[in-house]
């Protein structure tokens, strides 16, 4: 009901959002994922359209319901992530990296389930890099105004600002990790070129809304 009295701030913008863990196959019954919920992108994308904008999302492996009035693409791993947003990108206006892209993948899984051996020895996996996909739109000749996610773990102010510029994007988002994955609220701090803004402890919802006004002052 709120949403209604929100001006309009993305109207006539489109912005895709990826969010959500990735999951990487092991086999066709396992695979390595991690504890991304998808609340945190789910928020935006709801923001993003009561602000007026066509919202494109594209999810990993979560129970949430699609927010009213967005486009969703559900993918399961990183490179299905990758493609899905390299068909999106082209004339979105921004571009908001959420999910928890797991950045390595089972090298060569397996298309049976795997068995345990008579010996006992557990299989060896080899994992290899998988695409980044913030770095690739970033890259873009005609990229869109590019927002980062980072969960860290400890040392935030220092690392967040670090991805930032080796991401080579205008805004990182940087949250505390354990403090996010699968809680209703958070607290976010904004990286840019001219410094940091914090903003305090809220729902992700409500961060969500204060996030996208800032992205709206700045495209
Ligand atoms: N990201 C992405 N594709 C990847 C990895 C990350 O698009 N393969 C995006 C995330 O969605 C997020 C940002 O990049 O917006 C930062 O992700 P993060 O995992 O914090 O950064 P990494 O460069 O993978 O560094 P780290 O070693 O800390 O995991
Ligand atoms: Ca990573």
């Amino acid at each position: 009901v709120i949403a209604v009295f929100q001006p309009k701030l993305l109207q006539g913008k489109s912005v895709l959002i990826t969010a959500g863990p990735t999951f990487e196959p092991i086999d066709p019954v396992r695979g390595i994922t991690n504890l991304s919920s998808g609340k945190m992108g789910f928020a935006i994308a709801r923001a993003a359209r009561e602000a007026g904008a066509q919202v494109t999302l594209i999810a990993g492996p979560t129970a949430l319901p699609t927010p009213y009035g967005v486009s969703r693409l559900d993918v399961q791993s990183a490179q299905q992530m990758h493609e899905a947003v390299l068909a999106q990108v082209k004339a979105q206006d921004v571009f908001v990296a959420v999910a928890a892209v797991a950045d390595w993948r089972v090298v060569g899984a397996s298309e049976q389930k795997l068995k345990k051996d008579a010996s006992g020895t557990p299989p060896q996996l080899r994992l290899e890099p998988n695409p980044d996909i913030l770095a690739t739109v970033a890259a873009l000749a005609d990229r869109p105004y590019c927002v980062g996610f980072a969960a860290e773990s400890e040392n935030l102010a220092q690392y967040g600002e670090a991805k930032r510029q080796r991401k080579n994007v205008p805004l990182l988002v940087g949250n505390i990790g354990h403090q996010t994955f699968g809680k209703d609220d958070n607290e976010l701090i904004l990286f840019e070129e001219n410094g940091q803004t914090v903003l305090p402890r809220a729902s992700k919802q409500q961060l969500a809304r204060q996030l996208i006004a800032a992205i709206a002052r700045r495209i």
